[in-house]
């Protein structure tokens, strides 16, 4: 939800943070901004658009800076306008200031600023953090402290990054939402997200909650949680991700590049320190009740390892949107398990169920492919996914790696790792043939096929279940054409209704259910149903077949691929930029 980004040192600033904006779009791209400073002033330019777009219109390259900040919008509070759009100013044109997160208490805040003269021009909660920097700069306080009593003051989810006319330094605060440094011997950077300077250094510094940074150039680091400013050492890290892979290279969208990569990220998923899954493994057998909780695909990664879980291990496992744990929480204990299970780390659901169960004693083990992120640093052990940057907006390949991960949890807590290691070794075989040219030029015979339907029914038994649910989300992300997901035994309890001449259903088949599921394909049939068939064998209820060979608890990773590639398909058939939907943002950093 919204990208932001800031250089200060010798390049040219604002050469860096358009790039930098073009890799924060995914997390947002309502509109787009940029401040910098010249010769005392500041200069703006912010417009509705995509980066690409706005800076074609207002150049953002005109002048060569030596400090500039910018920001990609998801808009939450004010429609999306140009003067919505960030940076915001104070009154006197001397403070720029961009935000990602909410600001819990701005309307008591603008109240207030208002009764003391300051004019408002944008409906955004945002804009009160310029005007109560400025409030602040009263006498003879810095520009330091301005920000710092400003910043006290805020309530909510936040990174912002602040300038101003004549100081040759940026002021970032981060609480609740994502913000990292990046150092290099040229200057600093400070963006939402590591692939917005990945291109510049490797050398990043990862912010906890209430840590306010002075970059002038070098970064000095403060945390203001106490109400003090006090000083803090944050070390350096490297970061094993490789800028290469934040970029598309030959291909059109990042969607088709991260769905192809699945050939490896698979594999690097499960390439796990064995000591670490066997401690996680000891968690989950000490504790009274486990929890998988996460959002979206991965909750669908959730759903998935739960039916795993039952059937490799025999352990039951509880599985919760993050965003409904609140209703559940009164079962947590010290002896609660909660596995946290988030592509970005950064997922604001998620972040709340662990903090509820930390409160409550409960361990916290999380499934992250961000390094760094606040869901890593505030559980108790993590596994890394280790799939490198995603970017387009869907997730394609970290939801695979999620599945392949718990897989191995799950062979690995009934004593047989070495089992599903071998099992998800044998993957890569499959997921090459799926992602061949071959696979990929039948597929797109479908999208043609499907491209102007209204509606497409997915359905499947056990762990083909949240397979089709998954995706059904794939579906409607990508294209806009509505999906849904039953339970195969589902159907003829309502939605069997909506079936009518040429309705699609997918049906998703493997041999412990195809019995059951192809009798509920029957039925789909028989009603004028276009039955659309993912499966190891053909079968004369299939209208269009899509071979996928029988990988037992492995099929949800190689099933979906077909779909995932259907879905960007579709999305680009119809017209649609797959890597980034409407409406939707990567990381959802908000409630
Ligand atoms: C769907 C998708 C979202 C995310 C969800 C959770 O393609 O990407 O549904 O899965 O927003 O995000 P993370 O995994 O970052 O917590």
């Amino acid at each position: 939800m919204c990208g932001i980004i800031g250089y200060i040192g010798r390049r040219n600033a604002s050469q860096i943070v358009l790039e930098g904006l073009k890799h924060l779009e995914y997390r947002g791209y309502d509109s787009v901004g940029f401040a910098g400073v010249l010769n005392s002033k500041l200069v703006i330019k912010k417009d509705v658009g995509k980066v690409d777009e706005v800076h074609a219109r207002l150049n953002f390259l005109e002048y060569n800076l030596k400090l500039a900040i910018g920001h990609t919008r998801w808009a939450t509070h004010g429609r999306v306008t140009r003067t919505n759009a960030h940076p915001h100013t104070d009154c006197n044109k001397r403070i720029a200031i961009v935000h990602n997160g909410i600001i819990d208490n701005y309307e008591e805040l603008k109240k207030e600023l208002i009764s003391k003269g300051h004019k408002f021009r944008s409906g955004t909660d945002s804009e009160v953090v310029a005007h109560l920097i400025e409030e602040n700069l009263v006498d003879g306080k810095s520009f330091e402290e301005a920000c710092f009593n400003a910043f006290k003051r805020l309530e909510g989810a936040y990174a912002i990054l602040a300038i101003k006319n004549d100081e040759y330094e940026i002021v970032a605060i981060k609480k609740g939402s994502p913000l990292v440094i990046g150092v290099a011997d040229h200057g600093s950077f400070v963006a939402s997200d590591i692939p917005a300077f990945l291109n510049y250094t490797k050398k990043v510094v990862y912010l906890y909650d209430y840590d306010m940074v002075f970059l002038k150039p070098e970064p000095v680091f403060y945390n203001i949680g106490n109400g003090v400013m006090l000083k803090v050492e944050r070390p350096i890290q490297s970061v094993e991700w490789d800028a290469e892979k934040a970029r598309k290279g030959d291909f059109e969208h990042f969607m088709l590049k991260e769905i192809m990569e699945q050939v490896d990220t698979v594999q690097r998923a499960v390439a796990q320190d064995k000591r670490i899954l066997e401690k996680i493994v000891g968690e989950i057998r000490r504790a009274k009740g486990v929890f998988l909780v996460g959002c979206g695909s991965s909750y669908h990664a959730c759903l998935t390892a739960s039916y795993v879980f039952s059937k490799v291990a025999k352990e039951h496992v509880n599985v919760i949107l993050a965003s409904e744990f609140p209703n559940y929480e009164h079962f947590l204990t010290e002896k609660t398990l909660i596995i946290a299970v988030s592509q970005s780390g950064e997922t604001y659901d998620v972040l709340e169920a662990i903090r509820a169960g930390k409160k409550r004693g409960s361990k916290i083990i999380s499934i992250v492919n961000v390094m760094g992120s606040s869901l890593v640093r505030e559980s108790d052990a993590s596994l890394l996914m280790h799939a490198g940057p995603e970017i387009c907006v869907l997730s394609t390949k970290t939801y695979t790696s999620q599945i392949a991960l718990l897989n191995l949890l799950a062979y690995t807590l009934s004593d047989k790792y070495e089992e599903g290691k071998r099992r998800l070794k044998y993957l890569w075989n499959v997921i090459y043939y799926l992602t061949s040219a071959n696979t990929r030029n039948k597929i797109r015979k479908l999208a043609e096929k499907l491209l102007d339907k209204q509606h497409i029914f997915c359905i499947g038994r056990g762990l083909q279940y949240p397979t089709a649910m998954e995706a059904a989300l794939k579906i409607k992300e990508a294209s806009y054409i509505h999906a849904e997901a039953f339970a195969g035994g589902e159907l003829k309890h309502g939605t069997i209704a909506l079936i009518e001449e040429g309705t699609p259903c997918i049906v998703f088949v493997s041999e412990e259910n195809a019995k059951e599921i192809l009798s509920n394909a029957i039925e789909v049939k028989s009603r004028g149903g276009y039955v659309i068939g993912i499966s190891p064998v053909n079968s004369e209820v299939f209208d269009f077949w899509i071979k996928v060979p029988e990988c037992g608890t492995e099929n949800p990773i190689v099933q979906i691929i077909p779909i995932q590639i259907l879905a960007y398909q579709l999305a680009v058939l119809r017209g649609y930029d797959p890597d980034k939907p409407r409406n939707l943002a990567k990381s959802v950093t908000v409630k």
